[in-house]
Formats: C-alpha cells, sequence, structure tokens
C-alpha cells in the first residue's frame, strides 16, 4: 500500500477530462495536478521544447512526492513518454488516440482522428495507426485552434462551433462512422460535436481506458492506496486559477497559482 499522490500533468485544462475518470475509477487516491497554461499549446511546439516542458513538469511532481505519473496531454506523450520511462524511477501512463477501438467498431472503413499537429506528425501515432489500423483508412485533421479556444474558457462558444464544423465536415463527407478525440482538451467539445455531427458517427476519447490502465500499473506496482478518509485533490496552474476551476465546476477543491 501507498498513499503518496498520482501526478498528473497536461498542457493545461485538457488533462481535467482524464482527471476525472481517474478520480471515478481510483477513488482512494490522492492527486496533484500541473496545469501548464502558461506554455499551452504543446501541439504547436518543436519536439525539443515538448520534451523539456515535460521534464520540467515531470520533476515537479517528483519534489511533490509522486508515485506514478499520468502525461495527461497527447502531444507530451507521444513526444516525451520514451525519455519520461527511461530516466525516472517512477511508473508514467501516457494517452494514446485510441484507433485501436475505434479501427475495430468501424464498418465504413473510415475513421477519422482530431488532434494536434505535435500528434500527428509524431512517431508513435503513425506506429499506433500501423500497428491497430492499417486495414482501415485514417483521415487526419489537425484541429489548429481548438486548444487555444478551450485555454481562453470558449469550450462551448458560436466561434469554436465555427472551427469545428470546419475541421470535421471533410471527414463526415468521406464516411467516417468514428472520431477519435487525439487530444485530451477535445473532450471539453464533446457536447458542440455531438451537436455538428451526424448521428451515425461515434466519438471515442480514451478518459476511461486510462484510468483502467492507471488502476493495472498501480496494483502491479503494489502501489495502490490503503486511504479510508476522503483522498485530497491538489490543482496547480501557472496562469489563471479561475479558468481551471470553471473546469473543475460542481467539484469542492482549491486551485492555486504556482509559478512553474
Ligand atoms: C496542446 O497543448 O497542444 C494539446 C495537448 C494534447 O495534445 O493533448
Amino acid at each position: 500500500m501507498d498513499n503518496r499522490p498520482i501526478g498528473i500533468f497536461d498542457s493545461g485544462v485538457g488533462g481535467i477530462s482524464i482527471w476525472k475518470e481517474l478520480r471515478a475509477k481510483l477513488p482512494s487516491e490522492d492527486t496533484i495536478y500541473l496545469a501548464d497554461s502558461k506554455n499551452a499549446p504543446y501541439g504547436e511546439k518543436r519536439p525539443g521544447q515538448i520534451l523539456d516542458l515535460s521534464i520540467k513538469n515531470t520533476e515537479l511532481l517528483l519534489k511533490k512526492g509522486c508515485k506514478l505519473i499520468v502525461v495527461a496531454c497527447n502531444t507530451a506523450t507521444t513526444n516525451a513518454i520514451d525519455h519520461l520511462r527511461a530516466t525516472y524511477p517512477i511508473p508514467f501512463i501516457g494517452i494514446e488516440p485510441a484507433i485501436k477501438p475505434a479501427a475495430l467498431g468501424s464498418s465504413s472503413g473510415k475513421v477519422g482522428v482530431l488532434a494536434t499537429r505535435g500528434t500527428l506528425s509524431s512517431e508513435l501515432f503513425h506506429s499506433t495507426a500501423k500497428n491497430h489500423a492499417s486495414h482501415i483508412e485514417i483521415l487526419e485533421q489537425e484541429g489548429t485552434g481548438l486548444v487555444e479556444l478551450i485555454e481562453q474558457g470558449k469550450a462551448q462558444a458560436e466561434e469554436t462551433r465555427a472551427l469545428i464544423r470546419k475541421y470535421i465536415q471533410p471527414m463526415v463527407a468521406s464516411g467516417i462512422d468514428h472520431l477519435v478525440l487525439g487530444c485530451t482538451h477535445y473532450p471539453h467539445l464533446i457536447p458542440l460535436l455531438r451537436e455538428e455531427l451526424p448521428e451515425r458517427v461515434r466519438i471515442i476519447d480514451c478518459g476511461e481506458a486510462v484510468a483502467r490502465q492507471t488502476f493495472r500499473i498501480l496494483e502491479k506496482h503494489s502501489l495502490l492506496s490503503g486511504r479510508k478518509e476522503r483522498s485530497i485533490h491538489q490543482f496547480y496552474t501557472n496562469k489563471d486559477p479561475e479558468l481551471l476551476s470553471l473546469f473543475l465546476k460542481g467539484e469542492d477543491y482549491q486551485v492555486s497559482y504556482l509559478d512553474f
């Protein structure tokens, strides 16, 4: 048993979609969440910069005593997870676009992937697509601008709807029956996406799978918490605590500003 917290980091508020799944699946675990909103979006940065930011976030979480780190950002996972796993002596959980379940479930043989440039151009993305979806057609779309809008608290705004429409229409016209959300910010867009997509298109994100994998790894390494009292959740942002609180609506947690 190990009552140290789970660390989670993202380029901003996107990883909150993962944190919610973790808390539901692992209610006894304490967590520390870092929102590196000051440096969002990661998806537009060079691989070396993404790696440096991932190292900075990891070292802060290690200083805070985390026993496992969830890299709750697709772009950071694809660009940094191998290095993090090889360098630090704790387990890391990464986020990969859920191409496999989409490919298995597709009857049209066409699956859309909406992700950042940093994810779509990464080696990990291409090997995942090759290994799990070589029999289907993958239509890739960069979601340029979407992370910025979400980070401005505009996940439900009309300008966000207009951009979503522009990005999904060509994929829908090509006959996709699944849309994979390849960025942890994008589940915040599901209400708008659902309104804009035809009913036949299933939206796939990986939050639940990440929570299941985190449970498996904690169990395998005897790291599950034995906490009986209410778990503790700390949130840190290097930009706007109010924005992060907005995404935690309905949750009774304190968000603190931290210069990292
Ligand atoms: C970004 O910061 O560009 C998005 C992060 C992600 O890929 O999940």
